[in-house]
């Protein structure tokens, strides 16, 4: 297909594409996939979209599976872009926009990027695939793993949601539950690996996650008739939702889709875990561990993330900022948002209002701009956080 190389996104390394690889092994940064998007612009057109697959594959000439036969799909992506009129009003905001991503195979925006990774993992030959997760990528992994024929290894924290565990033990995975973080989780992954013959798919540490998640960026291009919005307000624990759309948009502007102007990239974390949010606030290109991560929304109990340079090159370069948002606040978020536009968020999902809304009143967004929240999962894995 269109892939060249692998790149480091941190020294610029380039690797030869088509080696299962992890991290950059002068640096080890994350390594990111590059097209030669020319030639990929020849047959990706907007024109060619109409008659294409609803699913986030018909974007296939800028992701990363060479054979057809190779890509692992349960329907994943193209979820709708919904424009809430009603929570629109509430806040004085004509242009609000919803992108629902609980409506992926697993519930959450984490099966683009399993579906890339394991398409991917197939196509390299890898028969045994771990992670460490908050929930919804195990489920996803899970889920993909299964349907790919390969075995899948699963490290969470033991006061994950109970619906991602059972999800993983109902489709097939091995699942072990650790006291701790995800951080703990993933050093664990880190330790067996090499013995057990586990290749790690943790957030970053491969190349392929963060090209299905990509699709995030090019959807919202395609939905919006290309024109992106003024604002995206996006829950961020490993970041590689907005690094992926960042990427996006760069590859879009090289395929002359989109011009140079960018969305203001905001990060929402929760205030007991918001490395991305302090060091933001305190100018670092590299976030500090957090200590004593503690959040309901476990997607964004995150204390440290490989890609928290990215993440903040990204709000950086956009003008965008990060907020931290309290847990009262973005549980309290998911019944507005439920009550007013009948979706049911995740947790991490929901707390993009509270953050909306602090931004409305600082003036750093108004009501003229173009706002999209991202809801990246169902409120329907996250009981145990709505029972009083
Ligand atoms: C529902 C949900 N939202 C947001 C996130 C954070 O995503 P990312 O790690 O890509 O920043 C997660 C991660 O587990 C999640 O499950
Ligand atoms: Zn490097």
């Amino acid at each position: 297909m269109n892939v060249t190389h692998l790149e480091c996104a941190a020294c610029g390394l380039e690797y030869e594409a088509r080696r299962l690889l992890n991290l950059c092994t002068k640096c080890g940064k994350p390594l990111l996939v590059r097209y030669d998007l020319a030639q990929a612009a020849r047959t990706l057109t907007k024109e060619s979209l109409g008659t294409r697959r609803a699913d986030l594959w018909r974007y296939r000439e800028v992701l990363p599976v060479d054979s057809d036969e190779n890509i692992v799909s349960l329907g994943e992506g193209w979820t709708p872009l919904l424009h809430a009129e009603r929570l629109g009003q509430q806040l004085g905001i004509r242009e609000l926009y919803i992108k629902d991503e609980s409506q992926n195979p697993t519930q959450s925006f984490k099966a683009r990027g399993m579906t890339a990774a394991v398409s991917m993992a197939k196509e390299l030959g890898v028969k045994k695939l771990a992670v460490p997760s908050a929930g919804n990528a195990a489920g996803a992994l899970a889920a993909y793993a299964a349907r790919a024929g390969i075995e899948a290894f699963i490290f969470m924290p033991k006061d994950t949601p109970r619906a991602n565990v059972i999800e993983c033990e109902q489709t097939g995975a091995h699942v072990t539950l650790m006291d701790g973080l995800i951080t703990d989780c993933g050093a664990e992954v880190a330790r067996r690996k090499d013995a057990e013959g586990w290749f790690d798919v943790s957030t970053l540490k491969e190349p392929y996650r963060v090209e299905g998640k990509k699709t995030l960026g090019y959807e919202l291009a395609e939905q919006l008739k290309w024109e992106l919005p003024d604002v995206i307000i996006y829950p961020t624990g490993g970041g590689t939702g907005l690094i992926g759309m960042w990427k996006a948009f760069a590859e879009m502007e090289q395929m002359g889709w989109i011009g140079p102007k960018r969305p203001r990239m905001v990060t929402v974390q929760a205030s007991g875990c918001a490395p991305i949010v302090r060091a933001l606030e305190e100018g670092k290109r590299f976030a500090d561990e957090f200590p004593n991560a503690a959040t309901a929304a476990s997607g964004l109990r995150v204390p440290r993330a490989i890609g928290d340079f990215l993440i903040l090159d990204a709000i950086r370069a956009s003008g965008g900022t990060a907020v931290a948002v309290s847990d009262d606040e973005l549980i309290k978020a998911t019944g507005v948002i439920g009550a007013a536009e009948g979706v049911f968020c995740a947790p991490e999902g929901a707390a993009c209002l509270p953050a909306l809304e602090r931004l409305l009143a600082e003036g750093s967004v108004t009501t003229d701009d173009r706002v999209v929240l991202f809801n990246t999962g169902s409120g329907v894995k996250y009981l145990e956080c709505f029972v009083t």
